[in-house]
């Protein structure tokens, strides 16, 4: 009886860490943004030019996105191959790990809303729920303001 009683405190120790990290786990490591805005973006000629000022001069999601000749000075980007991804930040670059990045062209981002863009950008978690590594600086673009936003969703439009 003895053995049993301690049998069951152990059994029911388990559960109640097993329920904690689970609920740790729901709670701290996934992100909880809510679903993605219903908002749509039309890409006029202004916001298209603001847009690319800002992807190329100021958030630099173009650097990033794009492949780069890094045997010459300043690893220019490589023409044509603007935002399709294909950098890898591994150990060759120092980086712990490996985090490859992704294609965001028009092509790859077409099932996409302009919400989940919005999302995206402003707080890192993907189409699909799943949190975007902050390798891409989305702390710093949740403070753009919504309009800078809207511009970088209609110049990748
Ligand atoms: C410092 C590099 C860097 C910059 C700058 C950057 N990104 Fe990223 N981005 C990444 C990486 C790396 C990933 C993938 C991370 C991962 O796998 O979790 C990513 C993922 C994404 C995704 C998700 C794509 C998918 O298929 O899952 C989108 C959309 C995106 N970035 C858009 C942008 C936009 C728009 C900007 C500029 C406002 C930007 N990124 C700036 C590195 C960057």
């Amino acid at each position: 009886m003895k053995k049993f009683k301690k049998v069951l405190l152990y059994l029911v120790i388990a559960i109640v860490l097993v329920v904690v990290s689970a609920i740790s786990y729901i709670t701290l490591c996934l992100p909880n943004v809510g679903p993605p805005e219903d908002i749509h973006v039309t890409p006029t000629a202004q916001l298209v030019a603001r847009g690319e000022y800002l992807a190329n001069h100021v958030t630099l999601c173009v650097d990033c996105h794009s492949q780069r000749d890094f045997s010459r000075y300043a690893g220019p980007l490589l023409d044509g191959k603007l935002g399709q991804g294909g950098e890898v930040f591994d150990e060759k670059v120092s980086f712990p790990g490996s985090v490859h990045v992704p294609n965001i062209t028009p092509y790859k981002l077409k099932d996409w809303t302009d919400g989940e863009i919005f999302r995206a950008i402003t707080t890192g978690v993907r189409k699909d729920g799943v949190a975007i590594f902050p390798l891409m600086p989305w702390p710093s673009y949740s403070k753009l303001a919504r309009e800078d936003v809207y511009a970088l969703i209609a110049y990748h439009a």
